[in-house]
């Protein structure tokens, strides 16, 4: 009996002992290949300046001599061109592939920025510095707090991108991005992340809170004034992510199997407007394949027409651990990999030793990548001084939210006449949501709530209601907790909604003057939304419309319903419920203060709906190939995926919609569907109301050489100030290709008119841009024939439309 024991006990012990083995090792092999492999690749801090000839420089490679790259009165080709000489193959390698995952998880050296999510290697021996990366598009995501560092660095949460779209202002969207680069440039982060650029093809996606549009136009116009806002602080962008990575499920494996004219009319479309009207820094290349092809992978996309075609001249990274082979990204004109691994390290070292990687595709990289090393601050030795100007910046995105929130309904019941005592329902009056998880992510100091947007307007709140919602906190304490950390990243924070009773809808609205009822929405990157319980409501929101609703128009007293989320919902069977809809999206820290600017009247509302609301899901074209089972990525499965890349499917086995989706709509994305087939939807794209009305004056157009002119008036005819976005449509008449009955092709924003005031619109539409991508040759190309160029308020509400001959 003893011996068994002992026996049984031996094996415990050794089984012990290899766990923590096995542990040890796998510990050191994570560490070893994906956290910190940067060994003797230190950044160097401890330059020395030298003076010759009455110029002072940084002596970089310790050479007591002033080099062409040393020298910052010479042109950046020439310096570029002087440090690749001087330059190892091991070097140059090195470049081409991140620091790893250290400083993402905390683990940064001393000169390093906690959460910033990738880096541009140093060059040690020649003082080249490091570069850092952080996301993402609504503000910068870097760790609030350091070790032993009472100071904190937050960010401002900006409103999200589906939001400034909403704005249809480019100034404005110009301005927020202008601010995102102080910060950037404040906290020592040398290139933002963002803006994200792809299409809303489907309202489940995921991350389309971090994208623009359904429409290209307005996507790529947007996206360029972010890019030009945020470069002009000196500060890259990365603009992500190319191409057609339009669903989170499976999207590291997902094939887009796409025609080439959706692909240049949709999908490249948006991305090369912005390439023209900003040349990012740097573009992101995505997850996913097209039709086979990793897009990191593309030589088609990432050479022919990112550079050869469009004439782009910076660098495309990677998405983060994106693509599969190293040796053809590079080759494809992927030049860096990010965030890195030793993997890739020693793959390139590999193949560029065994020729399978050319030393003219290596160069091509490594020029580009100091390219961008050369025009960030660190080269210029800035002393960053992790102070930016929060307060300022909170005014921006308190103004830039209030612009681009869009009015959906209104029933004679806003703007709030006086200062009422407001009943506000619905958990997320409370807990407002400032922005979408994962990357597109900010760590910001605090978030206005709608509560407390009230209360700084000088409101009363309603505390039958509020008193509701605390009890409703006790019971639920679980419910409550804000998902922290790496938790967060994956876990969008939606707490309880409250099912009031009779008694206590009577008591509220009994004891208030008017209802606002606030539904919130959350999601992410690594998943897709689902039908039910968040593109329709959940039946506790409904039964809180239909209840509130009944009860306080019983009572001759209004209800207004705000909509806090990050993409679209279903509203065709409730909207005639409320008397008014504040399609409020998340606003980002200062969404609350945004929201009461708009109900009280200090705002007039002036945002357009940049998407379709449709009446189903099932209406859109694209909803029949479109992931209807997602599931959310865990942080534990991603790691797995890291360690162990998931192998391809055979392909018998592949899934449709995960494995691959057919882009079977084509073209017709969004209103090019609606509006051609003529399917009633429940707000048109283009949409939003005002407190005021305006009055279009005829429309002037001329065409010379190769452009459209149009001029016409616009007149505040209402009673409140107000800014009025104009929308340009065109329309090819008896075409003999499928083309969508109508196409944005430009848009302006008044300034802000005073009742009875006019503005001065003029818009240049080239007419190359009336051009379809013609398959039999490869090409763009214009039919000619008749037009009609149209202008109105939104793709259903035009108000004039001029034939014209092309
Ligand atoms: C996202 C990117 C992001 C990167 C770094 C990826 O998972 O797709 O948008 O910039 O992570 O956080």
């Amino acid at each position: 009996m003893k011996k068994k024991k002992i026996f049984f006990l031996k094996i415990v012990v050794a089984f012990i002992v290899l766990i923590l083995i096995a542990s040890i090792c796998s510990f050191w092999y994570v560490n070893k290949t994906f956290i910190s492999f940067e060994d003797g690749y230190d950044n160097r801090t401890d330059i020395l300046e030298l003076t010759i000839d009455g110029y002072t420089f940084l002596d970089r490679n310790n050479n007591n001599k002033l080099d062409i790259y040393e020298d910052d009165r010479e042109v950046i080709a020439d310096r570029v061109l002087d440090v690749l000489s001087q330059m190892t193959l091991q070097e140059k390698i090195h470049l081409l592939k991140g620091t790893g995952m250290a400083s993402t998880i905390g683990m940064t050296k001393p000169d390093g920025i906690p959460g910033a999510v990738g880096a541009i290697v140093p060059t040690p021996r020649l003082g080249i510095p490091t570069v850092h990366l952080s996301d993402g598009p609504a503000g910068l995501r870097i760790e609030p707090s350091r070790e032993n560092d009472n100071k904190t660095y937050y960010c401002t949460a900006f409103p999200i991108a589906t939001l400034l779209a909403s704005s249809w202002n480019e100034a404005l969207v110009y301005e927020v991005g202008n601010a995102m680069g102080k910060e950037a440039k404040a906290y020592g982060i040398d290139v933002i992340l963002g803006p994200a650029a792809n299409i809303h093809r489907h309202p489940l996606c995921g991350r389309n809170f971090e994208y623009f549009s359904e429409d290209p136009l307005l996507s790529g116009f947007m996206g360029a004034s972010i890019v030009n806002g945020i470069q002009s602080n000196g500060i890259g962008t990365s603009v992500k992510h190319f191409v057609a990575n339009n669903q989170e499920t499976n999207r590291v494996l997902n094939d887009v199997i796409v025609s080439d004219r959706a692909m240049h009319e949709i999908y490249l479309k948006g991305f090369e407007h912005i390439v023209k009207r900003s040349q990012p820094w740097t573009i992101m290349s995505s997850y996913n394949k097209i039709n086979g092809v990793y897009t990191s992978e593309s030589e088609w996309l990432l050479t022919d027409i990112l550079r050869n075609k469009w004439g782009f001249k910076g660098l495309v990274m990677t998405d983060w651990y994106g693509g599969r082979s190293p040796t053809s990204q590079i080759s494809a004109g992927n030049d860096l990999l990010e965030p890195g691994t030793n993997r890739q390290w020693k793959a390139l070292t590999k193949a560029a030793n065994n020729g399978e990687l050319s030393m003219d595709a290596i160069d091509k990289s490594v020029k580009r990548i100091l390219g961008l090393v050369f025009k960030t601050k660190k080269m210029q030795n800035y002393r960053f001084n992790n102070s930016p100007d929060l307060k300022k910046h909170a005014t921006i995105t308190r103004n830039s939210a209030a612009e681009g929130m869009v009015l959906l309904k209104n029933e004679k019941s806003l703007p709030f006449t006086n200062k009422k005592n407001i009943a506000l329902l619905g958990i997320t009056s409370y807990e407002f949501i400032a922005g979408g998880t994962g990357s597109g992510d900010v760590n910001e100091a605090y978030t206005i709530s709608l509560e407390e947007g009230f209360l700084n307007a000088g409101f009363r709140i309603n505390k039958t209601a509020k008193q509701i919602v605390e009890s409703h906190r006790k019971v639920n304490p679980n419910g409550f907790i804000r998902p922290q950390g790496l938790d967060a990243i994956f876990t969008p924070f939606s707490p309880p909604e409250i099912s009031y009773s009779t008694d206590q809808i009577n008591d509220i609205v009994a004891t208030s003057d008017v209802g606002v009822l606030t539904l919130g929405r959350n999601s992410g990157e690594g998943g897709d939304r689902l039908e039910k319980d968040d593109f329709l409501l959940t039946k506790t929101e409904q039964e809180m419309i239909v209840k509130f609703s009944e009860a306080f128009h019983k009572r001759n007293k209004k209800i207004i319903v705000v909509l806090n989320i990050g993409g679209v919902i279903e509203t065709a069977s409730w909207k005639h419920l409320p008397d008014a809809i504040l399609l409020a999206w998340q606003g980002g820290q200062e969404g609350g203060n945004s929201v009461v600017d708009i109900l009280s009247g200090k705002i007039t509302p002036s945002g357009k709906l940049p998407m379709t609301f449709p009446v189903n899901l099932s209406d859109h074209d694209s909803h029949k190939n479109f992931p209807k089972n997602p599931k959310m990525i865990t942080i534990e499965g991603l790691v797995k995926n890291l360690i162990f890349p998931p192998s391809e499917t055979p392909k018998a086995e592949k899934v449709k919609d995960e494995d691959y989706t057919f882009y079977d709509e084509d073209v017709f994305v969004g209103y090019r569907h609606f509006d051609t087939k003529d399917v009633a939807v429940s707000f048109p794209f283009g949409f939003g109301l005002s407190y005021t009305d305006f009055d279009y004056s005829p429309m002037k157009l001329e065409i010379e050489n190769d452009t459209i002119n149009i001029l016409l008036h616009i007149k505040n005819i209402g009673a409140f100030p107000g800014k009025e976005v104009v929308q340009f449509y065109t329309e090819k008449l008896n075409s003999t290709i499928n083309r969508p009955s109508q196409e944005l092709k430009s848009f302006t924003k008044t300034k802000l008119l005073k009742s009875g005031e006019n503005d001065e619109i003029s818009v240049k539409i080239p007419i190359k841009e009336l051009s379809y991508w013609n398959e039999t040759i490869n090409d763009w190309s214009i039919e000619e024939g008749e037009y009609t160029i149209k202008v109105g308020g939104s793709s259903r509400d035009i108000r004039q439309a001029i034939r014209v001959s092309l």
